[in-house]
């Protein structure tokens, strides 16, 4: 923990994860406007920089160390938040990764469907008894979660390819995916947090639980491990006609939007929200209730293992 202040509880409290690149640092510097900062991430040199951001404004901040593609260390640091004893209006799931090539955690399960969706539901769920009422929970999520969604397709996307939470763990996907792995991977574990959203929205309607769908946003760290041609493509080019592109964003409008949603006074809940902030619909198997609450199940009988 960094040696800020905790000592001002009266003030309100926001969590992110990933704050310490792209979309969620700036969402974070963003959020201490509105209260003191929980940045949970796992390096703790980074959450301290970004801290010291924060501080330099006057602005409070404290560091949490969390692996999100380990359960074990998310449940530390779900219990270092709540040691806290601070006044949480919201949490932002933001925290999340894209691999070429698969890797897997000391568990041996991929590491994108541990860091993407087991990660922020054994958080979440690890916080839901601590939130007041009427608190926020974000989830940020991905488009191409959905077959259908044509740029998605255009970039190699296969949509989600869910057989079960157990066979994600493994990195099984359906056949006919990506020719990229890690793209199933990734839309996998966004279609699978995205229909947790929404379990999570009807089993709490004390708390209001919804989802991001943040639009492309080039110039993040997102996609770090590809190869130069595919960084120079998405970091140079792409960035010049990201105002052609259809759902485009930048990391400063993005996160202006987390942060909106976050401290949105309204009591929306179970909205899916696209890069204007306006309502929209996931795939046609995240709607569908059965897949949400077995989502659900699976996720959480799975996690009771560990
Ligand atoms: N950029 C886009 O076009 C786009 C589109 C749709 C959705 N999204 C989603 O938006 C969110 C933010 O992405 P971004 O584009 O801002 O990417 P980014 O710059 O790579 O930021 C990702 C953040 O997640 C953290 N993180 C990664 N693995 C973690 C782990 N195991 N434990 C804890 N923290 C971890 C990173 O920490 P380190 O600094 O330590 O690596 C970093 O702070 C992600 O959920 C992403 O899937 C992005």
């Amino acid at each position: 923990m960094s040696k800020a202040s905790v000592s001002a509880a009266d003030r309100k409290a926001y969590i992110v994860t990933g704050p310490t690149s792209g979309i969620g640092r700036l969402a974070a510097i963003e959020l201490a406007k509105h209260g003191m900062v929980i940045l949970v991430g796992r390096n703790l040199r980074k959450l301290d920089e970004v801290a010291s951001v924060i501080q330099q404004k006057k602005q409070l901040a404290i560091s949490i160390a969390c692996d999100l593609s380990d359960v074990q260390s998310v449940r530390r640091a779900a219990a270092e938040i709540i040691a806290l004893n601070l006044p949480i209006a919201g949490l932002l799931n933001n925290a999340g990764i894209m691999q070429m090539r698969s890797t897997t955690n000391a568990l041996g399960w991929d590491t994108t469907f541990a860091t993407n969706h087991l990660g922020p539901f054994a958080l979440t769920e690890a916080l839901l008894p601590h939130l007041p009422d009427s608190a926020r929970v974000i989830f940020v999520a991905s488009g191409v979660e959905d077959p259908k969604r044509t740029p998605a397709k255009a970039a190699g996307f296969r949509g989600g390819r869910f057989i079960s939470v157990i066979a994600s763990t493994r990195g099984e996907w359906q056949p006919g995916g990506s020719s990229n792995p890690g793209f199933d991977a990734y839309a996998t574990s966004k279609q699978c947090i995205l229909a947790a959203t929404m379990a999570l929205a009807r089993e709490n309607p004390r708390l209001r639980i919804n989802a991001i769908e943040p639009g492309f946003t080039p110039n993040t760290g997102l996609g770090r491990d590809a190869n130069a041609a595919f960084r120079l493509v998405a970091n140079y080019i792409l960035p010049l006609l990201a105002p052609f592109i259809r759902y485009w964003s930048t990391p400063k409008r993005a996160s202006r939007l987390e942060a909106k949603v976050l401290t949105n006074q309204s009591g929306q809940t179970g909205i899916y929200y696209d890069e204007r902030g306006e309502s929209m619909l996931g795939s046609t198997l995240v709607q569908d209730r059965g897949f949400q609450d077995r989502v659900v199940a699976e996720t959480r009988a799975l996690l009771s293992s560990v």
